[in-house]
């Protein structure tokens, strides 16, 4: 099979790679993918992600036996839509489908609807009846740009002055374009976050091993929320009691209440959950695998990814095998990011105990340079948290990283 992935970040180089290490699959090409990926073979194809005409051409003319797409803007875009009406296999949700992702509010009532144990919450496209909302709840409290935001559009409030600047900077400064004319106000939860990402067919539900991001930018999850700075699987100190729970009572019931609403959801489906004394609770859901998550989940994987996609794709019944391996995943962001950040670094060679996973890079006259926020994440497996850990740092301190930054204490909560 030859094969076509949506996408450029260190997520999509995971996926490509897992792909192709498949006996079944001769090619994959990424559009557009980044020049790190072709360390691993992978091809790059420059057709931008939302040219889905031209996308749809080259799958044609190449043979590509099914497209995977990557991120939630294509999705949302409504890239499996044009693909399935041009007679080709894709494997994500449909538009109408992504919107559990693409609008926190669509999200919210097919929870409520479902008895989805989740934050209880209110909607507002009113600025002052938002304003006296949140007044009458009280700090801590959180509040969310309804659309996409590229997960910087979440205030977690623990006094009411920072969640009604908050609520100006959506509703009255439009910080976040349109994104922020409606918001979400969200009762806080307390507790230990984690991830359950599942492959998703309609009512079927086929849960992956958990995996824990860590959102903030700094050491002991200290400074701004970012895109995610490093994960790691298993996360011991979720129960599998707590995770079982979480399948039937969130997966299984989002599915079969996507199916109800006339939106049956097929692709990766994402749960962030908050394992709290009351059992899991969803803070969101996505409609794609996660980035960092996907780059410590699927090491773990020891069944072929290709053959899992093409089973669901054709109703067959996937099979779903994991190592108990442990993997970390730690995030070379630019230093800087998440605000402006330094560009144009050099890459750096890492040792073969790793693997590394390329994001923001571009090709700087045949020298690959860092380009973007996140620009590549180093990751390992090993029997323990702690082991694969020490191969991942010693293989960053082996290296110059002037320019960039790391954290330093990826999958240290495990050991609390
Ligand atoms: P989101 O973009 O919805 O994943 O939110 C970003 C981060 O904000 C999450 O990873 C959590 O750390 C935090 N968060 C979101 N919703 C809540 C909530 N209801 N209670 C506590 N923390 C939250
Ligand atoms: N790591 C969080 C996300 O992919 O949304």
């Amino acid at each position: 099979m030859k094969l076509l992935i949506i996408g450029s970040g260190g997520r999509e180089h995971a996926i490509a790679k897992n792909l192709l290490a498949s006996p079944k699959v001769t090619d994959v090409y990424c559009a557009k993918g980044n020049p790190g990926m072709k360390n691993d073979g992978i091809q790059l194809v420059d057709i931008a992600e939302d040219d889905h005409a031209n996308l749809i051409t080259f799958a044609k003319e190449k043979g590509i036996a099914w497209t995977f797409v990557g991120p939630e803007v294509p999705l949302l875009n409504g890239i499996v839509d044009d693909f399935q009406a041009a007679g080709l296999d894709v494997f994500g949700p449909n538009k109408a489908a992504a919107m559990i992702e693409g609008s926190k509010e669509f999200a919210k009532k097919i929870m409520v609807d479902n008895q989805i144990p989740t934050a209880d919450y209110e909607a507002f496209t009113d600025y002052e009846a938002a304003c006296a909302y949140v007044k009458e709840k009280g700090a801590p409290i959180v509040i969310k740009a309804d659309g996409l935001a590229a997960g910087k559009g979440v205030t977690v409030a623990m006094t009411l002055e920072e969640a009604l600047q908050a609520l100006k900077e959506m509703m009255t400064d439009h910080r976040f374009g349109e994104s922020g004319d409606k918001v979400v106000v969200e009762e806080f939860l307390a507790g230990e976050e984690f991830s359950l990402l599942a492959f998703v067919k309609n009512e079927k539900v086929y849960p992956m091993v958990i995996s824990q991001d860590h959102k903030r930018a700094y050491d002991n999850d200290e400074g701004p929320n970012t895109g995610g700075m490093g994960a790691y699987s298993p996360v011991p100190q979720i129960s599998a009691a707590m995770v079982d729970t979480a399948v039937e009572k969130i997966l299984k019931a989002a599915a079969l209440g996507m199916m109800k609403n006339g939106t049956p959801f097929t692709g990766i489906l994402y749960a962030g959950l908050i394992a709290t004394e009351d059992g899991p609770k969803v803070i969101e859901f996505n409609a794609r695998f996660g980035d960092p998550e996907t780059q410590v989940v699927l090491p773990r994987l020891t069944s072929d990814l290709a053959q899992i996609i093409d089973d669901l794709l054709n109703d067959r019944e996937p099979d779903l095998t994991w190592s108990e391996q442990a993997s970390v995943g730690v995030v070379v962001a630019a230093e800087g990011y998440p605000n402006s950040y330094q560009k144009g670094m050099a890459i750096p060679t890492f040792n073969e105990q790793v693997n590394v996973y390329y994001a923001g890079v571009t090709d700087d006259q045949g020298t690959t340079k860092a380009s973007g926020g996140r620009v590549l994440l180093v990751e390992a497996e090993a029997k323990t948290i702690e082991a694969a850990q020490k191969k991942v740092y010693s293989a960053l301190e082996a290296v110059d990283t002037t320019g960039y930054f790391y954290r330093k204490d990826i999958g240290a909560k495990s050991f609390k």
